[in-house]
């Protein structure tokens, strides 16, 4: 199964109406080719601007939202109302949300469950601190969280679901991943997929790989077999994201 390259660019807490419509516009003259998926994550503020001008191929994603469809949960977006906006996809499980605002495996499995089930598709982050790489635990950690994820899931839910690998010691950090590091993570995943779930599922599903990702490194990373694509942050502020969003197998 040929799987097709995914390109995010998450923004996290970055930019003003006036930089993120000039991403946008950047990427709407680009002629991206189609050939990659092609998906970019705002601040939430800013996601309808941008879905009203991203054009095709660039799709537009959320940076979280909640496990409820509605209710007295002040400050949350519901995964119905990104539904309702037009923005067809969310990232969920990013390691910022997991150490800075407590998204805890369950809390991820249950926004995950409640996304997929208002017809959001997935961008699901799992990822090893430094101390784990170090003590050896990395495939340990990254099932762990996707288990917690898995449980949740029925085998037809695959389909909306992007795993994106983020070593946590790589984001943000300018030390990327070597490209044997974040192929052997990714294989590992994809064989725990095919145990786990089943081997057409693992076969299908993207793994992307997130951390420190940029302009000259990207060609080499997506050349690994089992690396379907990026979630790119800091980079996906700069015109450099559109060479990124170029990546071909
Ligand atoms: O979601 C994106 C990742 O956290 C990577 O961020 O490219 O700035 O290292 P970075």
């Amino acid at each position: 199964v040929a799987r097709t390259f995914f390109i995010g660019g998450n923004f996290k807490m970055n930019g003003s109406v006036e930089s993120i419509k000039a991403i946008v516009d950047g990427l709407n003259a680009a002629n991206l080719d189609g050939v990659n998926e092609v998906v970019i994550a705002p601040p939430a503020l800013y996601l309808l601007d941008v879905v009203r001008n991203a054009k095709a191929p660039v799709q537009v994603a959320a940076q979280n939202s909640y496990s409820e469809a509605s209710g007295a949960y002040t400050g949350e977006i519901a995964p119905q109302q990104l539904h309702d906006a037009g923005v067809p996809w969310v990232i969920l499980g990013h390691s910022e949300r997991r150490s800075l605002f407590g998204d805890s495996d369950k809390v991820v499995a249950d926004k995950v469950k409640a996304a997929l089930a208002a017809g959001l598709k997935v961008i699901a982050c799992i990822g090893e601190t430094l101390e784990e790489r170090e003590t050896g635990v990395t495939n340990q950690v990254c099932q762990r969280q996707l288990e917690a994820i898995a449980a949740v899931l029925e085998d037809k839910d695959w389909k909306d679901i992007v795993v994106a690998y983020e070593p946590v010691w790589a984001i943000g950090t300018g030390k990327v991943a070597t490209v044997q590091q974040a192929q052997d993570v990714h294989a590992d995943t994809r064989a725990w997929l095919a145990k786990r779930v089943s081997p057409a599922v693992a076969e299908a599903t993207r793994i992307i790989y997130g951390g420190s990702v940029n302009g000259k490194n990207c060609g080499e990373l997506g050349g690994a077999v089992d690396i379907d694509g990026f979630l790119v942050g800091g980079a996906s502020l700069k015109p450099e994201f559109i060479e990124i969003c170029k990546t071909h197998k």
